[in-house]
């Protein structure tokens, strides 16, 4: 059974129909999906470097186009950092972040074409393919997006909560933390261990009918 059982969700029902159909044990999938939440606010209790290398060690085997991977992490920690950042991010976020005991600016890198030698040695012409600067901002943008969706699970594989944010002025943070002109910034996520009080009420997900279709 899930640990966050909600009033308005039947989680049990969910468990027992779904789980002969997946893989997956049915408490790792409450662990990275029906128990995962969006955290407010924070306890104390930090976030080691073992544990994010742990993360990104398991996030990194995921699937991007051409095995371009993208995605740069920027890891906040010092107090010095977290006041750069704080500034430019939208309202209640601003405490969100204050809170957390780790913050992380995840970024694309648009020069992602000149690792292809170690990432995708199998096509020699792969830098050419993405000589086009507009093109590589479309696929950087795209691939590291999607790895951002593979970081959230893997932070919640650690057993941490993850609290993803693009409201802030991506310029700013850009500029603030990425001067060199090749990175944009996408995404802010706060992580940590949710306090008692981190949740909001479960928003409804739509139904299969409502986003599968079949033809
Ligand atoms: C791409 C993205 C951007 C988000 N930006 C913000 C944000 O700026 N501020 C905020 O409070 N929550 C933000 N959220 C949190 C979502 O509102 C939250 O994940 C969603 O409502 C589901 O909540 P739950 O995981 O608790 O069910 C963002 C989530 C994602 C995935």
């Amino acid at each position: 059974m899930t640990q966050l059982a909600d009033q308005h969700l039947d989680f049990a029902a969910l468990e027992a129909e779904f789980t002969p159909h997946l893989a997956l044990g049915v408490d790792a999938q409450n662990l990275l999906f029906r128990d995962a939440r969006t955290p407010n606010s924070f306890t104390d209790e930090p976030v080691t470097d073992a544990q994010l290398e742990a993360i990104y060690e398991l996030a990194k085997w995921a699937p991007t186009a051409m095995n371009s991977q993208p995605l740069r992490v920027l890891a906040v920690r010092s107090d010095e950092a977290r006041a750069r950042l704080i500034p430019h991010l939208a309202g209640s976020n601003q405490a969100r972040t204050a809170s957390a005991p780790l913050v992380l600016v995840l970024a694309a890198d648009y020069d992602f074409h000149d690792d292809f030698a170690k990432t995708f040695p199998v096509f020699p012409g792969a830098r050419d393919v993405f000589a086009d600067e507009s093109a590589r901002i479309e696929s950087a943008t795209m691939n590291a997006t999607l790895q951002m969706g593979y970081f959230i699970v893997a932070i919640r594989a650690a057993g941490l909560t993850a609290g993803p944010m693009t409201g802030f002025d991506a310029d700013g943070v850009t500029r603030e933390f990425f001067p060199d002109g090749r990175h944009r910034a996408l995404m802010v996520v706060n992580v940590g261990h949710p306090a008692a009080d981190a949740f909001r009420s479960r928003q409804p997900r739509l139904d299969y009918d409502e986003a599968v279709a079949t033809v």
